[in-house]
């Protein structure tokens, strides 16, 4: 072969990949996304009715900016989220992930739950390449549906260069967000996904990405987490206090078997009386006790007005509840110690 031909195919080869499309699985779990109806007006729907490839055929758009492939994980609401779908899923994500074919991965979920399975993926998935979580707060069936553009905005998200390294995220309603801060914080609105204590990290306006800023926390590939050979999780519960709160929680957690309790406290993550003396002494018997707080915005801080020191206790910094218990959950597959684990608090 002449020096001619040869650099030709070299180029030909090289304009192919570099028109190549990337590659995108969407893995399904169910939720409004998929969910139908049978009135455009009304909002009684069942969700995860919608299998993947319906969802996918729904919005044609997205076969042109990359080759998608689904895959159907569950097809649940995700208020019946559980832990066998939160390892199939981890496990599922590193699989793919690993394989040099694959670019990206989006995955459609509930909105109930959401900010907690990204942020489960966001410690236990092992790669930098994008990780998207996205959802509606209308299904397929209803008038003005905020499915299909969620899930045309999240895969030009997956495909973009700049999302490479920035942890799982979640795009709802033209934003972006870290699955590490993002929390629902609306029952029924469309834009209810929000990022209280840090903001959204960008935006994605009909497929543009633009993002304004990087998590600082360590997430993924800084991870040490590690569920690629674990089986089960252990119970962590969460207790909301009140005024005239009383110890019957702490014992009830106690005797199903808790490992851990996050507690959903007053301000700071005030405890009362007695609930503090219940815990105190749950604590005493190696249940690993975390303070959060009922508060949307702030940190729980250590040695506030409680005596973490003396207690036992473990301050939940700027997690809230749902997302200190799965930091809890996955701080129990290596240590029950909670000096150790107040270091994770600070850390993830
Ligand atoms: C769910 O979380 O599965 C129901 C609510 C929703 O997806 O918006």
């Amino acid at each position: 072969m002449n020096l001619f031909k040869k650099i030709s195919i070299l180029l030909l080869i090289s304009c192919a990949f570099a028109f190549a499309k990337p590659t995108i699985y969407i893995l399904a779990t169910g939720g409004t996304i998929a969910g139908a109806g049978d009135s455009q007006i009304k909002s009684s729907y069942s969700a995860g009715a919608v299998t993947v490839d319906k969802l996918i055929a729904a919005v044609p758009a997205i076969n042109e900016i990359a080759t998608i492939k689904g895959e159907q994980i569950s097809s649940i609401g995700s208020q019946e989220m559980n832990n066998k779908v939160w390892l199939k899923l981890a496990k599922r994500v590193n699989e793919l992930l690993a394989r040099k074919d694959v670019d990206g991965i989006v995955i459609t979920h509930g909105t109930d739950t959401m900010e907690e399975s990204a942020y489960f993926l966001h410690l236990t998935a092992k790669s930098k390449k994008p990780i998207v979580f996205v959802g509606a707060m209308r299904s397929g069936t209803s008038m003005s549906a905020d499915g299909p553009m969620n899930l045309y905005n999240a895969v030009n998200v997956a495909i973009n260069k700049e999302s490479a390294g920035k942890g799982v995220l979640v795009v709802m309603n033209d934003e972006i967000h870290s699955a590490r801060d993002v929390t629902k914080t609306i029952t029924t609105s469309v834009q209810t996904f929000a990022s209280p204590n840090s903001g959204k990290i960008g935006t994605v306006f009909y497929g543009n990405v633009e993002y304004f800023m990087q998590p600082t926390k360590a997430h993924t590939v800084n991870s040490e987490f590690d569920v690629s050979k674990i089986e089960e999780l252990a119970r962590v519960d969460i207790l909301f206090a009140h005024p005239e709160d009383s110890d019957t929680f702490v014992k009830a957690a106690v005797e199903a078997g808790a490992k851990g309790i996050i507690h959903a406290g007053m301000g700071n993550g005030n405890l009362f009386p007695s609930t503090q003396d219940a815990l105190a002494q749950a604590a005493k018997d190696g249940v690993v006790v975390v303070r959060s707080s009922r508060v949307p915005n702030g940190s729980t801080t250590l040695e506030g007005e409680v005596d973490d020191k003396k207690f036992g206790f473990i301050a939940a910094n700027s997690l809230n509840a749902a997302k200190a218990r799965v930091l809890l959950m996955l701080a129990l597959t290596k240590t029950s110690d909670p000096k150790e684990i107040q270091k994770l608090f600070l850390k993830y």
